[in-house]
């Protein structure tokens, strides 16, 4: 049994784009020393690199920060942070990479409250109860009443409120912050709100006269009756329903003037949650759920980065370690493969740099360089046939035929869909009838990666062609004669998924919900769990 784990903090930050996540993320490494600061560290060459929203810290900012995850120390804690791509076409990844956090961070443009991403990527943490940290960023602009912000939060989200850290005035206006839980006024280093790390003043209370001083008379009255507001009118700060995922601790704050950050990342490490149980698939005889202390060593795939490196065609699977602990040279068996895999040079993603892991136990991200031997969803396990669940593929809701502009490259391009395919990049499908490969994405600018990757990364060029499918159903049911029956009957609209899993091609939603009703017995599902 080990405990090494409890001092792990794996986390997201989830947010509509332009919140400010990218800046918080910068301004987090930074606070925790994991950087240094801006333009110190220049981007190491040109490397190319998969898509990442963290590529824009590099680019603005010369600072060399890589990959979708990132680990670092600070004051006791190991934190493991995921990105999570902002755009809404890239939603399979985001979700995904949210089965492998055990909090997140929650960020709201001032100026604008909850938004439809925030929403969407809110109620995925809300399906696993994941504990929230509300960041309300921008308050240096003009924004909105800060009530009505907290009111939003409360009723949108249904969560119970408590505001631990305060501003003192907003927009042009705005002079700091006060710590409510430690009685502190939060100040800018040198008099102006355009200072770097905050200096911290510590008072007896929030009547304490020189609260007067430093925010000057004809503000401070509105500002004590605003704090005692925030504090009688919400709910006390409870750590078990916070971890619980009932209420959510907020901070008002900058990104980008780097105000409570420092006590956002202090909180993260005190509040959030160290790793928690998963849940595994039926067939595990007796275990529902295995826990961060079991003694073997188990974990999953929740991302596969491709070609992150041009000159070597290297794939990296991100797995998150769920049990036991983890040693370099371990083989562990991949559940779906029934192969065992020896794990000889995994890594850790350090904020500006690999490290090879030599150790590692639950909470962690460890990179496992392979040759197309893991995919998105795998378990891997010292025990036999351990399968994490929580990682479904979703219907894509558009669907191309794939057309090569030169006919003899067939090969490299079924091999070049299939490894995107198995980044959880998109989904393929191989027609029963005729010669013709699909592609299925959710998101239209899916299409456009993919047809940019296959020129860029396998010398293949494509066109992703309109076919008249637009979505499908995973065929299921307790019956394989139902389905037999419903394939050989439909032939010219059944294909295989990459597992072999026969779907149903719909040419629409609509003609997706008539195959269900004219077929009780098969059943047509929105998503595939493997189990
Ligand atoms: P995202 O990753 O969530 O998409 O947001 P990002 O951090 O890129 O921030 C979006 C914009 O909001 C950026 O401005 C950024 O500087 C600004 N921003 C972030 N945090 C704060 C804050 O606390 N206060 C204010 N006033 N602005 C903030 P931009 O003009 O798009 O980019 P840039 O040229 O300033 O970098």
């Amino acid at each position: 049994m080990t405990d090494a784990y409890l001092n792990r903090r794996t986390f997201a930050i989830i947010s509509h784009p332009d919140a400010g996540k990218t800046t918080l993320t910068e301004k987090l490494l930074l606070a925790s020393g994991a950087i240094r600061l801006a333009g110190e560290v220049k981007a190491k060459g040109d490397r190319r690199r998969a898509r990442s929203d963290w590529l824009a810290i590099e680019q603005k900012r010369g600072i060399s920060v890589t990959t979708s995850a990132m680990t670092f120390e600070h004051d006791g804690a190991i934190f493991n942070l995921l990105d999570t791509p902002g755009h809404e076409d890239f939603s399979e990844d985001t979700y995904r990479t949210l089965t492998a956090v055990d909090s997140a961070i929650m960020v709201i443009d001032a100026a604008k409250g909850i938004e439809t991403q925030t929403r969407k990527l809110f109620e995925v943490c809300r399906l696993r109860d994941i504990p929230i940290i509300t960041y309300i960023n921008k308050v240096d602009r003009e924004g909105r009443d800060l009530f009505e912000l907290l009111d939003e939060i409360a009723d949108q989200l249904a969560l119970d409120v408590c505001p631990l850290v305060w501003p003192l005035g907003t927009g042009g206006q705005f002079k700091g912050c006060y710590d409510l839980a430690h009685d502190r006024v939060l100040l800018p280093a040198d008099g102006n709100v355009s200072g770097a790390f905050a200096k911290t003043l510590e008072l007896d209370s929030a009547d304490d006269p020189r609260l007067d001083e430093l925010i000057g008379a004809d503000e401070v009255a509105d500002a004590r009756e605003a704090m005692e507001l925030a504090r009688e009118g919400y709910a006390p700060f409870d750590l078990k329903a916070f971890r619980e995922g009932t209420l959510t601790p907020v901070y008002f704050g900058s990104a980008l003037k780097e105000f409570t950050v420092a006590e956002l990342l202090r909180d993260v490490g005190k509040f959030a949650p160290p790793p928690q149980p998963r849940k595994t698939g039926p067939q595990q005889a007796g275990a529902e759920e295995i826990s961060p202390d079991d003694d073997a060593v188990s974990g999953f795939v929740f991302k596969v980065q491709a070609n992150m490196d041009p000159n070597h065609r290297d794939r990296i699977a991100f797995v998150r370690i769920c049990s036991g602990r983890f040693k370099r040279g371990m083989k562990l068996k991949v559940t779906r493969t029934g192969k065992a895999l020896a794990i000889n040079a995994p890594i850790f993603f350090m904020a500006q740099d690999r490290q090879l892991a030599e150790e590692a136990v639950a909470g962690d991200i460890v990179g496992i360089p392979n040759h197309g031997a893991l995919g998105v969803g795998d378990t891997l396990s010292e025990r036999d046939g351990l399968q994490y669940t929580g990682l479904p593929d979703f219907a894509p809701e558009i669907i191309r035929r794939v057309r090569l502009d030169d006919p003899m490259k067939s090969k490299q391009m079924k091999r070049a869909m299939i490894a995107l395919a198995e980044e959880g990049a998109s989904q393929v499908f191989t027609p029963v009838l005729g010669a013709d490969f699909y592609v299925g994405v959710v998101g239209a600018l899916q299409l456009d990666v993919i047809e940019a990757r296959l020129k860029a990364e396998y010398g293949v060029a494509v066109t992703l062609e309109v076919c008249g499918y637009e979505t499908v159903r995973w065929l299921g049911g307790d019956e394989d004669t139902d389905i037999q029956t419903f394939v050989a009957k439909n032939q010219g609209a059944v294909a295989h998924d990459r597992y072999g899993a026969p779907v149903y091609l719909a040419r629409s939603q609509w003609e997706a919900g008539y195959a269900e009703d004219k077929n009780p017995g098969v059943q047509f599902l929105k998503t595939r769990e493997r189990t």
